[in-house]
Parts: C-alpha cells; sequence; structure tokens
C-alpha cells in the first residue's frame, strides 16, 4: 500500500477542483445550449409536451451535476428552500424514466394532496430518483412502479413500490449501509446518502417491505414549517 503524506491530499484537492472547475464550464454550455432550443422551439411555435419535459428533465438533472460538483469541493451548504412537495414528485418522476431503457415497465403516479415542504429541493429530488431508480433495476424485463403520495396531518408521504425481485430477508437489514449493493455494477452509496439527507433533514427513508409481490420505500418529510 502506498504511503499517503499530506502532499498526496494536496494533490488531491488540486485535482478536485481542476476536475470540478472543468465539469462546470461544460455543464453551463449544455445548460444553455439546452435553454436556446427551449427559447427557438417557444419562437416557432412548436409545442411539444414530451419535448419540453425532456428539456425540463435535462435542466433540472444540470442543476443536480451542478450540486454535487460543489460538494466535492465542500462548498455547498443546504440550500433549503419552501418548495411544493407535489411539484418535486413530478420532477423525480420524470427524471426516472430516463432509467428504463428497454423493460416493459407500467408506471403509476398519484399525488393526493400537496404542501408546502422546507428542503433542499435538488437534494430531495435527487433522493426520489435513487429510489426509483432502484425499482426500475429490480425489475428485470416486465413490472409495474407506483409513486404514491399524501400528505397527512405532520408529514408528506412518499410510497415507491414496485413488482421486481424480493430484498432477501437477511439482507433487508444491510441495504442502508454504506456500499452494500446486490449490483454488478453497483456503488452501494444511493440509499446511504439518501438516508442520510433525510435523516438530516428530520424525515425518514424505511424499507415497508419486501416480499415476493412487492417492495415498498417510504419517505416522510415533517411539513411543520417552525
Ligand atoms: N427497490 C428495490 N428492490 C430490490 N432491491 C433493492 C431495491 N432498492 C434497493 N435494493 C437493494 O439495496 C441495494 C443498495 O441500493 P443502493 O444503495 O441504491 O446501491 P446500488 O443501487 O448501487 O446497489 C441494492 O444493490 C439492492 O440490493
Ligand atoms: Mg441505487
Amino acid at each position: 500500500m502506498p504511503e499517503i503524506n499530506i502532499d498526496d491530499n494536496v494533490d488531491l484537492a488540486q485535482q478536485i477542483r481542476f476536475v470540478s472547475h472543468e465539469i462546470r464550464n461544460h455543464l453551463s454550455v449544455c445548460d444553455m445550449y439546452s435553454q436556446i432550443i427551449k427559447k427557438h422551439l417557444e419562437n416557432d411555435g412548436y409545442s411539444n409536451p414530451s419535448v419540453s419535459n425532456a428539456l425540463d428533465c435535462i435542466q433540472k438533472s444540470f442543476q443536480i451535476i451542478g450540486m454535487n460538483v460543489n460538494d466535492l469541493k465542500s462548498l455547498n451548504p443546504d440550500n433549503k428552500v419552501v418548495v411544493d412537495f407535489k411539484m418535486c414528485v413530478l420532477r423525480a418522476f420524470e427524471l426516472s424514466k430516463a432509467y428504463v431503457e428497454d423493460k416493459d415497465i407500467e408506471f403509476e403516479l398519484f399525488v393526493k394532496n400537496t404542501s408546502s415542504i422546507f428542503i433542499d429541493e435538488n437534494r430531495f429530488i435527487s433522493c426520489v430518483v435513487n429510489i426509483i431508480k432502484n425499482a426500475i433495476e429490480a425489475i428485470e424485463v416486465r413490472g409495474k412502479i407506483s409513486v404514491l403520495g399524501e400528505v397527512k396531518s405532520d408529514f408528506a408521504v412518499l410510497k415507491i413500490a414496485n413488482n421486481g425481485k424480493q430484498i432477501p430477508l437477511e439482507k433487508q437489514g444491510k441495504i442502508f449501509e454504506c456500499g452494500y449493493t446486490s449490483k454488478q455494477r453497483g456503488s452501494g452509496f444511493g440509499l446511504n446518502i439518501c438516508k442520510k439527507y433525510l435523516n438530516s433533514q428530520g424525515a425518514d427513508l424505511e424499507l415497508v417491505k419486501s416480499t415476493k409481490s412487492e417492495t415498498v420505500f417510504k419517505i416522510a418529510i415533517p411539513i411543520n414549517m417552525d
């Protein structure tokens, strides 16, 4: 194992700054050009909900990547704002469909009612995307994913269910551990990061159940604004 000294760390820090700077530059280019495309389409009177949705998803993804790049530099404090629960869920739902590839997945989305929540919008969306992406990955070829939202007295609750493969009983206690993955090309970071972030907001993420017929995750966000 190579010896680690302070100089190595300085080089690593320098490298992180350099790479983040380059990513940011090119993100700005992509962001700017996607805005230009949107403007041109509007000016030309071209209206296609699927294209506008795709452009909105691209722009939201740029913001999320930008936030993560800032995290690399530890510059990014929580950016909590008052946002609408349902709007965040809709955005996350659209973003996650990018992971479907050639599977045959029926998506159901139902948000019964809504409320303002005080949270970092991009981080929250990124958590929901992580969970829906896992649900997509759990379905081998064909299946169904349901995303159900409801505001109860003190919490906005989001349940994400799929009928893909079951999480074995003996693994159910491990899935939130950093680095636990059952996938060949997984990282095992997704659920760990989501839970840490949500817990830091007084919110919670839990596995409600995973049986042969259904796996359900639940997020509960306090809506008490004090
Ligand atoms: N909806 C799900 N259905 C089945 N297994 C799941 C689901 N969500 C998470 N898991 C299990 O939890 C593990 C950890 O998930 P995650 O932290 O997102 O890491 P990764 O997706 O990189 O494996 C997955 O590898 C999988 O075994
Ligand atoms: Mg994952």
